[in-house]
């Protein structure tokens, strides 16, 4: 099964419930914005209680997107079923792009080129928001079929060279079971060299 079905697959039986917390304050407000890998809308209700300008919310699982319409209606935002890497250019350019446990789905090196071709979708002060699971996370020792890239500050520095970036780590410990830890990586980024 390709990871797309395998997400497919995913939300036939499953979905997020509880809305994303770390969204930084004020990075959606009054902004045109691009959420990639959306999934059923965790993320997505935290940025409009944001109160953006537009939303557009990408996926590539017809599932997901299913489920995020059913109890997102908001005219504000559009879906849009898409492979990250085939966005359709007509999108125009967004004043911010948050990719949520999105790039774990991406080897290091797709994920090089993603934020390459990403530039293009960003206005010249457009910012990157980025949060994913780090390695050392208790993920990493469970078997899954999706396709895990767990990362390092060391990593996602590589990945985001060509923009400025804050890079910061962060451990929960214990978590759910006394032996567990959540370790998540952030990242926010603007463009360094590029210009519109
Ligand atoms: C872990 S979920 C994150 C969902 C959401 N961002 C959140 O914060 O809850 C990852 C999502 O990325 C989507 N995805 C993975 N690889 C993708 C790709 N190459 N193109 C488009 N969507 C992708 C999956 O379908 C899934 O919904």
């Amino acid at each position: 099964m390709n990871q797309q079905a395998l997400w497919d697959a995913f939300y036939k039986k499953q979905s997020w419930q509880r809305e994303t917390t770390s969204l930084p304050k004020g990075s959606c407000t009054g902004k045109r914005i691009l959420e990639l890998g959306c999934g059923n809308g965790k993320t997505l209700r935290a940025i409009l209680a944001q109160e953006p300008r537009a939303v557009v919310a990408v996926d590539f699982s017809a599932q997901a997107l299913k489920q995020a319409q059913e109890t997102i209606k908001d005219k504000r935002v559009t879906f849009v079923q898409a492979e990250v890497f085939a966005l359709p250019h007509e999108l125009g350019k967004f004043d911010s792009i948050l990719c949520y446990y999105l790039l774990n789905n991406l080897s290091l090196k797709e994920q090089k080129k993603f934020f390459s071709f990403l530039n293009s979708f960003l206005t010249s002060s457009g910012t990157l928001f980025i949060e994913d699971y780090a390695k050392g996370d208790y993920r990493e020792n469970k078997k899954s079929l999706f396709k895990r890239t767990f990362l390092t500050k060391a990593a996602l520095t590589q990945v985001l060279q060509n923009y400025q970036s804050t890079i910061t780590e962060h451990a929960f410990t214990p978590y759910k079971k006394a032996s567990a830890t959540r370790k998540i990586i952030r990242a926010i980024a603007t463009q360094q060299w590029f210009s519109n």
